[in-house]
Formats: structure tokens, sequence, C-alpha cells
């Protein structure tokens, strides 16, 4: 396709070309990139840090949980009506969503609005899309703290 007239101009046909096609590329810059994250989801699914230290949890009150930042996931930890502290990656294991604690006069759980998935309180995922249960925590009191670290550290 010749993209210039006799006199050497570029054709009306020619810079209209030129420029849907780099329209074109700049617009399927963001789509592939998106492409290439989903493709290869490595080291960013999983927590930078082994452990954080919560020295305010008694703020967390029975029946309730607070979401708080494990390295640069977020992470939930739960207290339960039984008194006791759980803790879980809170990216629902669906598409990524944060899961949120419902208690009060229903059975507690933990619930993802983005597809509904519900997990219950020891992260079993017992409806919806979620394939897999949350990844587990591991939760101990030391002194004044509250110390959640993943499960496979000593
Ligand atoms: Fe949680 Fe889809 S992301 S159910």
């Amino acid at each position: 396709m010749r993209k210039e007239n006799k006199q050497g101009r570029i054709t009306r046909r020619g810079l209209l070309t030129g420029l849907l096609t780099g329209w074109a590329t700049v617009s399927a810059i963001p789509v592939v990139s998106v492409l290439l994250r989903f493709l290869t989801p490595t080291a960013s699914s999983a927590p930078a840090v082994e452990s954080i230290e919560l020295p305010d949890y008694g703020d967390i009150v029975k029946d309730s949980a607070k979401v708080v930042r494990f390295g640069k996931q977020p992470a939930i930890v739960i207290h339960t009506p039984a008194g006791q502290y759980k803790a879980f990656m809170a990216r629902c294991t669906h598409l990524g969503c944060v899961v949120k604690y419902e208690g009060g006069e229903e059975v507690p759980r933990l619930h993802c609005n983005c597809h509904g998935s519900i997990f219950d309180l020891n992260g079993k995922n017992i409806s919806g899309p979620a394939p897999r249960p949350l990844d587990p925590l591991r939760v101990n009191i030391k002194g004044e703290s509250l110390v959640i670290s993943t499960a496979t550290r000593a």
C-alpha cells in the first residue's frame, strides 16, 4: 500500500492507517500487561514477611475481626465468640477479593462480597466459587502482642 502520493506527501489514507495502528498498539499495552500478570501469578501473591506483631490486638473484641497488613497482603485476625484468636490471609481463593467477618446473631463466618463465597472460622470454603480454603496463619500471644506468622514457620 502506498502511503505517499506522487508529490511525496502522506495521503489521508496513510495518515489514518498510521494513527489507527498507533492507537491500537497503545491500547493493547494495558491488556497485554494484565494478561501477563494473570498468566504468571508468582511471588507477588506470596506474603513478603513471615510474621507481624499486633500490640493493639485488644481492640478486636469477641465476635469481630480486623484486617491488617501482612507484608503487602491483607490478613484477617478473628476473635471468635469462644474467645480464640485465628488468622488467615484475607484474599478470597476465588479471585482475590478481601473477605470480611460476619458474626452477631448469625453463625460466624467469613464472607466474600465479590461472588458470594463463604468460609467457616477454620478457613474452609463451605459455599460459593472459592476453590480452596483460605491460607491459614499461626497465632501466638507473646507478652503484650499478638504475633501472627506463616503456618510453615516454627
Ligand atoms: Fe471471592 Fe469471587 S473473589 S467469591
